[in-house]
């Protein structure tokens, strides 16, 4: 399979066209921004990372019932995927409190959740992805309910599935977010990322980050970080 041209440059990959209508090559980058693009950086080898560990969950979570866009993983940095039609929307699902949840709820990061927070926001960087529901997404038409419906079941699922799988590793996972799209015959299934960009993994023990709040935040100890979370899943 060879690259043809490029259909676009995002903030952490580049995508190309290939020779198939149907597939798409995913280039992933060691660029990382915050943000909303305001702050910019490398984390060395953070593509390659990125990559590998999405692309070892996606296999996970295929066996487990939850559809997805890979196909081949064809080197380091790049994956053969199947072309979707992107939902506009970053699914976030939350387990214990941190980040913008903490801040909105006044919450101490780490508190716990008694009940999964599934949350919806509607990915646009001019307008900072602001925070939708279901009502929006159904005025807008950005999906269908039955399409919502699917998505919110495959979130949930893809929760289980990693919860317990990174338990084992003694990862806590805090929370992620996830993007679906639409393949060319109207099928759902689960696309972009799932890397310590996109999720947020504590230390089970010590509750040190392994995710890239520490780029964020300006922690340092990123590139380790990332390293860590490849040894624990993929032993190397
Ligand atoms: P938040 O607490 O900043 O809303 O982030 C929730 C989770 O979603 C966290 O694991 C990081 C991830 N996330 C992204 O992957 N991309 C984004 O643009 C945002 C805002 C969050």
């Amino acid at each position: 399979m060879q690259k043809v041209s490029q259909l676009y440059e995002g903030k952490a990959k580049k995508v190309w066209v290939t020779e198939d209508p149907e597939l798409l090559i995913v280039d992933y980058k060691d660029d990382a921004t915050a943000g909303n693009g305001a702050k910019k950086g490398t984390i060395h080898d953070k593509g390659i990372i990125n990559n590998r560990v999405t692309n070892h969950l996606m296999k996970l979570l295929e066996k487990e019932g939850v559809p997805t866009h890979l196909v081949e993983e064809i080197s380091d940095r790049e994956t053969i995927v199947k072309k979707v039609t992107i939902v506009p929307l970053e699914v976030i699902v939350r387990n214990i409190a941190a980040g913008s949840l903490a801040k909105r709820l006044g919450l101490e990061e780490g508190t716990p959740l008694h009940k999964t927070v599934l949350e919806y926001c509607y990915k646009d960087d001019a307008l900072g992805d602001p925070m939708v529901n279901e009502y929006h997404i159904m005025a807008m038409e950005w999906c269908t309910k039955e399409e919502l419906d699917l998505i919110a079941k495959y979130a949930l699922k893809v929760n289980e599935v990693l919860s317990a799988y990174l338990k084992d590793l003694n990862i806590e996972l805090i929370d992620f977010k996830l993007e679906f799209g639409k393949l060319s015959d109207g099928t759902i299934v689960l696309a972009d990322e799932i890397s310590p960009d996109t999720c947020r993994f504590w230390d089970s023990v010590t509750k040190e980050k392994l995710d890239k709040d520490r780029f964020r935040r300006d922690m340092g100890g990123e590139e380790d970080a990332y390293k860590e979370v490849m040894k624990r899943l993929l032993g190397e």
